[in-house]
């Protein structure tokens, strides 16, 4: 089976990686992928990508199965034409896609399935009506948390400790408009607790159990500094079993699913769950539906089975294919460029040469991101450079195993965690 990912991260990396050492993969290209990914039967895509483009590929290089790895590609409608070509995707129309896209469709929608979720309003009217409006809203909310309801670059949320705090939000939003507030903003009450990300592939109502993982967003140690795109994850979260996991297929993703096919846009793909666990019981945060980076990192070394012929069957209903997991524990750190995440328009730096120190073994794997070759070699090229992951028996052993196959000194400026894991 030949087989194309979308997308040029550590998460495709390893989508990459994992499906080329199956059985059943014959070749594995990666679009636009980047120059870190190697293997025998991995390439690369160096086209420019739009629709003609794409649908010529599928047909020259006779394509057996998508994997949209960023959720762009997704937005873009790459299901949408794949199912018109008649090639198997992994993943959602652009409108199922919804489900991430617009935090505003995704409240709606877990309001109308009855899937737990804190209560929440839509703004944009009051905000359109002005700030006596907004503050009548606000009043409502104990600890109102401000949601951008569009793609936001991954700022689009502030949690507030008062509505007054709240208020102040709105009103810089107002003046200064951020990218995502076309889809209207949204406030919704704060919940505390655990968080843990649960991830389910799906295809026209039937779902299996992927696993679950513990992202770290903050850039620094002990959850200090901005918030990332995700410097390192942990798999499985150990509370997260039996039970608590058919309570999330029975209350979260049943309903989602049947919901979707009732207005007929059934999803197909990876439904990630960002679930909060706490004094206020489980509520769903929010819907993505792709796999997660870095969370892709820590779930997949831990699949057993040939995942490629799973997910080309999966996404064809075709009859549901088993899958293990593993009993055992992967962590990933990452390492990132300095200045990441750039906030307040502070630079990241790219262009540093990158000299590898790893060793991977048969528990262990690098993975690349934000890296280009040069003349002289490797050099650094995005925020989040490149990530270890590590696969042991254990959780203490899969940390401590990955800090030690990790060396410090592989590009000026890189810095990562020195605390994946230890927090669960
Ligand atoms: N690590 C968070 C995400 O992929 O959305």
């Amino acid at each position: 089976m030949k087989i194309l990912i979308l997308g040029s991260g550590g998460r495709e990396h390893a989508i990459a990686w994992r499906l080329s050492r199956d059985s059943s993969s014959s070749k594995v290209l990666v679009w636009p992928g980047n120059d870190g990914m190697s293997g025998p039967k991995l390439g690369l895509v160096d086209r420019p990508f739009d629709r003609a483009t794409f649908s010529s590929l599928i047909a020259e290089e006779g394509i057996d199965l998508v994997v949209p790895g960023a959720e762009k590609f997704l937005y873009q409608g790459v299901a949408d034409w794949c199912q018109g070509l008649g090639v198997p995707c992994f993943g959602p129309g652009a409108r199922a896609a919804s489900l991430e896209r617009s935090k505003l469709f995704a409240k709606t929608l877990m309001q109308e399935a009855g899937v737990p979720t804190s209560p929440f309003r839509d703004l944009s009217d009051a905000m359109a009506r002005g700030l006596d409006a907004v503050n009548g809203v606000l009043k409502e909310f104990r600890k109102p948390v401000i949601k951008i309801s569009g793609p936001s670059l991954g700022k689009g949320v502030f949690v507030c400790e008062s509505a007054a705090e709240a208020s102040e939000v709105l009103l810089k939003l107002g003046q200064s408009p951020q990218p995502g507030m076309e889809d209207g903003v949204l406030v919704e009450e704060g919940v505390s607790g655990k968080e843990v990300s649960m991830f389910f592939a799906c295809s026209h109502g039937a779902f299996t159990y992927l696993g679950s993982a513990q992202d770290h967003k903050r850039v620094f140690d002990a959850d200090q500094g901005p918030n990332t795109g995700g410097m390192g994850a942990i798999a499985p979260v150990p509370w997260a079993t039996g039970e608590f996991i058919r309570d999330i297929g029975d209350r979260f993703v049943r309903p989602t699913l049947d919901l979707m096919l009732k207005r007929g846009t059934p999803f197909k793909g990876v439904l990630f769950l960002g679930l909060m666990v706490g004094p206020e019981g489980t509520n769903l945060l929010e819907y993505n539906v792709r796999f997660g980076d870095p969370e892709t990192q820590v779930i997949l070394p831990l699949l057993e089975g040939d995942l490629s012929d799973f997910l080309r069957r999966f996404s064809t209903q075709d009859v549901t294919p088993e899958l293990t997991i593993r009993s055992a524990a992967a962590v990933h750190v990452v390492k990132a460029a300095r200045g990441y995440p750039g906030v307040f328009g502070a630079p990241i730096e790219a262009g540093q040469l990158i000299t590898l120190r790893q060793s991977e073994s048969a528990s262990g794997k690098l993975f690349f991101a934000g890296v280009k070759r040069t003349p002289q070699g490797l050099v650094t090229n995005g925020g989040r450079v490149l990530g270890f992951t590590a696969w042991a028996p254990t959780a203490a052993e899969a940390i401590r195993d990955c800090y030690a196959l990790l060396p410090s000194g592989e590009f000026e400026g890189e810095h990562f965690r020195r605390d994946i894991g230890r927090s669960l």
